[in-house]
């Protein structure tokens, strides 16, 4: 019976936001001091079960000593909590300790929250950085320190299976150091009640092998193929860009109203920060019913015809390749 249940709770370890997954060093650290304190906690779980037995069993008139229950109350209220806390500190210190380190020759990302959906900043030589959002493409095997801030309220960033989760605070950046052993997708939330729509708010990132990184970056910075055709379209400039840009090269949404960037939409996997897979159904979707699939988003409604609107999202969903 114990062993099956034991089986069906560790089902649930596995999953794409599960911390008994990890899928990297700091992850690691986590899980084996989250295993250390199972451990530990049902070791002192399984004495003080026994000891309550012990005491159901005892028989009418037969007491503890008066001393014998000072002892008990000293070992069992004083020694045991400080013996755990202070074996859990020692183990535990190191292991947040390592993760605060910058490590040398990191790829760096800046990451910036936003109600609710993550912009993310690829810094590169020219000191240009290149613009995107929902997904952070990192090399895999490689330390990264992302630099996390906020453009409204305070979110917390988190990447389960990769570390620990850190806060993103208006006018502060934080640092989050992470590697991915090995290439592949890892699923982030928002790990902070940050407004009505705190819980659409997911991120990937995306590890690559480093050559697929280097091209996928390259691709990032090229402007968008439809730019030019999208630029003619007067409702798209008067509603669209009013708050997104187009250019990849455009600067971070620093005002409340400021959306996602354009640029690379088509490659993204989802809308709506994991809401919808990325079709140009479910574009056009959205162009219409972002307020009832996402309530709340800072999204104005736009006023156009569900024929602009499919083809505005056919323009947007253009892609290179
Ligand atoms: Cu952003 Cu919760």
């Amino acid at each position: 019976m114990l062993a099956l249940l034991a089986c069906a709770g560790l089902a649930g370890c596995a999953g794409e936001l599960s911390t008994l997954d990890p899928a990297g060093p700091a992850a690691h650290s986590i899980a084996r001091v989250w295993w250390w304190m199972l451990g530990v906690s049902a070791i002192v779980m399984a004495g003080v079960l026994v000891l309550a037995a012990m005491a159901f069993r005892r028989r009418e008139g037969e007491r503890l000593s008066a001393r014998g229950a000072w002892r008990m109350l000293l070992l069992g209220g004083v020694a045991l909590p400080c013996t755990a806390i202070v074996a859990l500190l020692i183990y535990g210190l190191p292991a947040g300790q390592s993760m605060r380190l910058a490590p040398p020759d990191a790829f760096v990302v800046d990451v910036r929250a936003h109600q609710w959906w993550w912009e993310v900043i690829y810094p590169d030589g020219s000191g240009q950085p290149v613009i995107s959002a929902s997904e952070i493409h990192i090399p895999s095997g490689r330390p990264v320190t992302l630099n996390i801030t906020s453009g409204d309220v305070i979110h917390s960033f988190w990447i389960p299976r990769l570390g620990g989760k850190i806060d993103a605070i208006p006018g502060r950046t934080n640092s989050l150091h992470l590697t991915a052993d090995a290439p592949g997708e890892y699923a982030g939330v928002c790990a902070e009640f940050c407004g009505a729509q705190h819980a659409r708010m997911r991120i990937t990132v995306v590890a690559h092998e480093p050559d697929a990184l280097a091209q996928r970056l390259a691709a990032m910075a090229e402007p968008h193929p439809a730019h030019d055709r999208l630029m003619q379209q007067a409702d798209f400039v008067r509603q669209c860009l009013a708050c997104h840009a187009l250019d990849p090269r455009a600067r971070p949404a620093e005002t409340l109203a400021a959306g996602p960037n354009l640029a690379g939409l088509a490659r993204r996997a989802t809308l709506g920060s994991g809401l919808l897979a990325n079709t140009p159904e479910n574009l056009t979707v959205w162009l219409r019913d972002h307020q009832l699939l996402k309530p709340g988003n800072h999204m104005p409604y736009t006023d156009m015809t569900d024929a602009q609107r499919e083809a505005l999202a056919a323009l947007l969903g253009e892609r290179h390749d």
